[in-house]
């Protein structure tokens, strides 16, 4: 499935710019800076897909690539950014929900969380929404590239005490560094296993 190109199909600001499409689905999402994009990129070995930026808030719609026509990834806006203007909030919120509520292909939210912080509350929300909308979510631990063993053994445990009360959450607690490599492997298995055959 990776070996095979992966482009960029469409950004949308609004829901009546989603994709029609039936092909199944799988979105990253996360606070602002958490690594989706760059996630994305890794995944794909395609450097400049997904737009990173040092800067949080660069992914400001919900962008949409195509995976050899067998898989759309969903590169999310990053939530839980202080300096964001309320009204660009507002907005990301309600699209948001209603994309993640109202998706009949979407097989999995990916929901990245730095290693170096854990699960926040803002995540709780995002995750709440989830379990109430019985939506699949996964968590990915990203930068594990800034912690010592010791550390991302010890967050670890702690996520996977967290997800306790999450309905919807995977069991499996993916670990990653997008700038190593690290886990890519494992990340790819389990979207090839939502993908069409
Ligand atoms: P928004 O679109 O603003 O929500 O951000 P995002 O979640 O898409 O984050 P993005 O991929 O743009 O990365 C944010 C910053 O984190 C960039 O400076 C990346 O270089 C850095 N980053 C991403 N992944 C890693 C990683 O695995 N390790 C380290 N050390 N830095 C990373
Ligand atoms: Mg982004």
């Amino acid at each position: 499935l990776f070996s095979r190109p992966c482009t960029f199909m469409l950004g949308a600001a609004k829901l009546e710019q989603l994709p029609d499409s039936a092909v199944p689905e799988v979105c990253f999402a996360g606070r602002s800076n958490v690594g989706k994009s760059s996630l994305i990129n890794a995944l794909t070995g395609t450097q400049g897909l997904a737009r990173t930026s040092n800067t949080p808030g660069r992914t400001q719609e919900l962008n949409f690539f195509m995976l050899a026509d067998r898989l759309l990834i969903c590169d999310m806006p990053g939530y839980g950014y202080a300096e964001a203007p309320k009204e660009r909030v507002k907005r990301w919120t309600s699209l948001v929900k209603s994309y993640l509520r109202g998706r009949p292909n979407l097989r999995r939210v990916m929901l990245l969380i730095d290693s170096r912080h854990g699960i926040k509350d803002n995540d709780h929300d995002i995750m709440t929404m989830l379990d109430e909308a019985a939506v699949n979510f996964q968590v990915v631990l990203t930068k594990i590239d800034k912690l010592k063993a010791a550390e991302v053994d010890a967050v670890l445990a702690r996520t996977a005490s967290d997800l306790v009360k999450h309905v919807a959450s995977h069991p499996e607690i993916l670990l990653t560094s997008s700038e190593k490599g690290k886990g890519m492997a494992e990340v790819r298995a389990a979207m090839a296993a939502l993908a069409l055959p």
